[in-house]
């Protein structure tokens, strides 16, 4: 699938839920209403709307929330899609909060998951339940420990936040390299009203990436995911340090994904309102024929890039859809 810009599109990030344990205060406001659960797609939707993906070229599914591991029945789903794994697509991965790691680590590595990024922002415990709200650092910290210790190779998220976790990230580099993770810093977008203000958050990357050149060895790398982040080596640890900096940044030009929801809907662009919907495509035909026609009839609307914004006089974000809608 090429997009109307030369974009080969081999990446599909999928929300299984847009419900989570945990309120990030950059992600949600507290009292969130969550979709009915009559609205959600079943698992054997979910798997079909991948099948008719990996069929159009998509070699990279990534599953996210909300929390992926907080949908009931959702190793089912990746067991599934494992079975597909090496014949036809590269890499089955998630973004997780990390609070069911313990759980599930080793059921991910024999489904054939090799990689995993979870999200802590801070190692501080206070802190950590400041910024989650409702989650406890112990329990990820325990997740984490139990996806090193099955073997998969572990991405440490942390979104920069202003007068939040900025003095800290000498000390999560530092813990990263113990373990032997790479560390990849965040900066905040403007999705979805959340309680606080936006602008208060927001900590540009280049100021954080100043500070740490002083104390650390920061070599760039042409290293990528297919991700949005640029890396550095960081010569002390051996590991990876990565920043993703969609406001200083534009990284635009290089995107191979696209995103869907729990619903169905697709979005061809985190940073734009445009989307198409799939499920009543899906629900409409069984024929998968159809349903590739009105994906690559999607993939010809992929916008050049993302419009994000904070509207300073009235502190509103652009688009006002959450995070937890399209998982990131
Ligand atoms: P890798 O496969 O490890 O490179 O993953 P990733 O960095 O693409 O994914 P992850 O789920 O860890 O996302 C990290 C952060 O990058 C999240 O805050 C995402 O919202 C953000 N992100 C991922 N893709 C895009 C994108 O296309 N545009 C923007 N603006 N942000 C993105
Ligand atoms: N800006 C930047 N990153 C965010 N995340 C959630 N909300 C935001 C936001 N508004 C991050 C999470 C997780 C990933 C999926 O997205 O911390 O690492
Ligand atoms: Fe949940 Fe992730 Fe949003 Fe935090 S950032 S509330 S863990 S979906």
């Amino acid at each position: 699938m090429i997009d109307p810009f030369g974009r080969a599109i081999s990446y599909v990030r999928v929300s299984v839920t847009d419900r989570c344990d945990f309120r990030c205060i950059y992600c949600m406001a507290e009292d969130m209403t969550f979709l009915p659960k009559q609205d959600l797609l079943s698992l054997k939707e979910l798997e079909r709307l991948c099948g008719a993906f990996i069929d159009l070229g998509v070699r990279k599914l990534r599953l996210t929330g909300g929390e992926p591991l907080v949908r009931r029945g959702v190793m089912a789903l990746i067991n599934r899609l494992g079975l597909q794994l090496g014949h036809r697509f590269d890499e089955l991965t998630l973004t997780t909060n990390g609070s069911q790691l313990g759980r599930f680590a080793e059921e991910l590595v024999a489904a054939g998951v090799r990689r995993i990024n979870v999200s802590v922002d801070t190692l501080d415990p206070d802190k950590f339940a400041a910024i989650t709200r409702w989650g406890r650092l112990p329990q990820v910290l325990e997740g984490v420990m139990a996806a090193k210790a099955a073997g998969l190779k572990v991405k440490i998220n942390a979104v920069a936040l202003k007068g939040v976790n900025e003095a800290e990230f000498d000390a999560m580099l530092e813990w990263c390299g113990t373990h032997g993770f790479d560390l990849c810093l965040i900066e905040t977008m403007p999705l979805g009203e959340i309680d606080g203000d936006r602008l208060d958050q927001y900590l540009p990357l280049s100021t954080v990436r100043a500070r740490l050149a002083r104390n650390w060895t920061l070599t760039p790398i042409d290293y990528a995911t297919g991700g949005p982040a640029r890396y550095v080596d960081v010569a002390e640890t051996g590991t990876r340090l990565g920043f993703i900096t969609p406001l200083t940044h534009n990284f635009c030009e290089g995107c191979n994904r696209v995103r869907l929801t729990c619903t169905g809907t697709l979005y061809m662009c985190l940073g734009q309102d445009d989307a198409a919907d799939l499920r009543a495509v899906l629900r409409g035909s069984d024929n998968d024929a159809v349903l590739q026609e009105a994906i690559i009839a999607a993939i010809a609307r992929k916008p050049k890039g993302h419009d994000f914004v904070i509207d300073r006089d009235h502190n509103r974000p652009a688009l006002a859809r959450h995070m937890n809608v399209t998982g990131g």
